[in-house]
């Protein structure tokens, strides 16, 4: 879809269909544009409030065709709830959900109708509220939902089914907005393209089946992915795994028949493509090495000889979903050349079982040298995790995050709504907080207390890769916490919301929105 800022009379405007908000309150209320239009066509849409349900409540929407007076063919009304108040809105992630809640709907109906070319006012008039101050790095980033939302709404994955997919109707969406504003919402919509391109490169890899979505097929999608937005893509296989001793990684691996790869990006925004494999030099610290972003690569989780119950096992193909997003997340910062250096580690694997599969009880060693007993080979994530922490110490990190689908028991926790967030450190925590309420893909801090530490104690090995029945998400990260010694590190629990069950069955993307938002902010401070 093609997205821009106009700033126009929409009464003049030469569109196919012109895009109205409306409020939520006593009285349902047009946007300003759309007051002027109501003005325009002899009250046309005023009429149509209040009636069908489109009282301004997200979900109601209603079309208005032929209206007089105006250029456009058709009026399309939408609900976006109340207006954002900064006083009501205490969850600030709120009025953004709503607002990219009523651009999802609109787009879908657009599209659905066959409309290819529309001007939204959905901006104008939505005051400072919503906690986000209303000033221009508020209205880039509305504009960035909008456009995100939209994109992501009409998203479609049919390249496992055969015939022709269907083609997209909606092609050109302009946004109105002031003059003053027009190149914070341009600005806005460029980073909005760029997430909902990631977005959707994180969702492609998680849908493909783990027949086809392979360690091999990732290491060849993030060479083209390289070459197309210039970052510096290595894969490391199964030999080299051997010379840095990932005892850990190649344990998991060696159960399938798929050897595991270890994918490396490199972008480089800060010191340039000179930089290549300096980002390992000596020089680097604290306040100018790269952020390393560590996703779970797991193609398909059986569960190994602690074999899963067969019911939903389908849904083990999404086991990738953090190492997709870390694909999804470099996408979009190399597109937005955002000036930081980032680094990307996807440790891929199968986790099947085999006759050389890992057995409860079996030792292996890390990398780090540490020995861990596996107690039970489903927690397998962690066992492969490890090994790409240890592995991150070369880059002399800024930090650190990883995201991974790594334990049911943090989706029993948070449902969907939240990923877990671990993190002893305060100020990347609160970082990541804050990145999640503003890109509306939120997370939770979780703790990760040396308390828990305990329930990781083996008679026999240094670590165990379990920690019983309680506080399983806890352990699980724990567990990584003990690899991350050497810098500033946060971990990402995705597993509840990586994908849908169901009938909506399919990957969401998440939380590609918070990574890049956690990006846009870093750079930022830099620039
Ligand atoms: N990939 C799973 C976690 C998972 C399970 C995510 C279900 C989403 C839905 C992970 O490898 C796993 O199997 N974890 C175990 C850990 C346990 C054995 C300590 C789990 O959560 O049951
Ligand atoms: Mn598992
Ligand atoms: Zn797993």
């Amino acid at each position: 879809m093609q997205f821009s800022a106009k700033f126009a009379d929409p009464v003049a405007a030469p569109t196919d269909c012109i895009v109205v908000g409306v409020f939520q309150g006593k009285k349902p209320q047009l946007t300003p544009a759309g007051a002027r239009l109501d003005r325009a066509t002899n009250k046309t849409l005023g009429a149509a409030l209040g009636r069908g349900g489109l009282d301004g409540r997200i979900g109601g929407a209603q079309f208005l065709y032929r209206p007089p007076g105006i250029k456009a063919g058709c009026v399309l009304l939408v609900g976006l709830g109340p207006k954002p108040d900064a006083k009501r809105d205490d969850n600030p992630s709120a009025a953004t959900a709503r607002r990219r809640r009523g651009a999802a709907i609109a787009a879908k109906l657009l599209d659905e109708r066959g409309i290819a070319s529309a001007l939204l006012c959905l901006l104008d008039g939505d005051g400072d509220g919503g906690g986000d101050g209303g000033d221009d790095s508020a209205i880039r980033r509305r504009a960035r939902h909008i456009a995100e939302s939209m994109e992501d709404i009409l998203y479609r994955f049919e390249q496992t089914k055969s015939g022709a997919p269907k083609p997209r109707q909606l092609k050109r969406v302009q946004l109105l907005c002031e003059r003053a504003q027009l190149a914070a919402v341009k600005r806005g919509l460029r980073e909005g393209a760029a997430v909902a391109a990631g977005i959707k490169r994180a969702r492609d890899y998680a849908n493909l089946p783990g027949n086809l979505c392979t360690p091999a097929f990732l290491a060849g999608e993030a060479k083209r992915l390289g070459k197309q937005h210039g970052i510096a893509v290595t894969v490391l296989g199964e030999a080299e795994m051997k010379r840095h001793k990932m005892g850990s990684l190649l344990s998991v691996s060696r159960g399938s028949r798929e050897p595991a790869k270890l994918i490396v990006f490199e972008y480089r925004g800060l010191s340039g493509n000179r930089g290549r494999g300096k980002t390992r030099g000596k020089t680097r610290d604290k306040k100018t090495g790269p952020v390393v972003l560590v996703g779970k690569g797991l193609t398909f989780d059986a569960g190994g000889i602690s074999l899963k119950p067969s019911a939903a096992m389908d849904e083990m193909k999404f086991d990738m979903c953090g190492g997709a997003s870390v694909f999804g997340a470099l996408q979009a910062a190399a597109e937005l050349q955002l000036k930081l250096d980032l680094v990307g580690l996807v440790p891929c694997s199968e986790n099947l079982p085999d006759g050389a599969a890992n057995k409860p009880g079996d030792i292996v060693t890390s990398m780090s040298g540490r020995t861990i007993e596996i107690l039970n080979t489903d927690a397998e994530g962690r066992l492969i995790l490890c090994d790409a922490l240890t592995y991150a110490e070369r880059f002399q990190p800024a930090a650190v995050v990883d995201i991974a689908t790594l334990t049911g028991a943090c989706a029993v926790a948070l449902g969907a709504h939240a990923s877990g967030l671990f993190s002893d450190s305060d100020a990347l925590a609160e970082e990541l907080l804050a990145a999640g309420y503003a890109s509306g893909d939120r997370a939770w801090r979780m703790p990760v207390w040396d308390d828990y530490a305990k329930q990781l104690e083996s008679n026999f090995a240094d670590l165990a890769n379990i920690g019983g029945r309680y506080a399983g998400a806890v352990t699980a990260a724990c567990f990584l916490k003990h690899f991350t010694a050497k810098f500033d590190w946060a971990h990402l629990d995705i597993a509840g919301t990586a994908w849908k069950s169901g009938a909506a069955k399919g990957a969401t993307g998440r939380p590609v929105p918070l990574l890049v938002e956690f990006l846009l902010g870093r750079a930022e401070k830099r620039g």
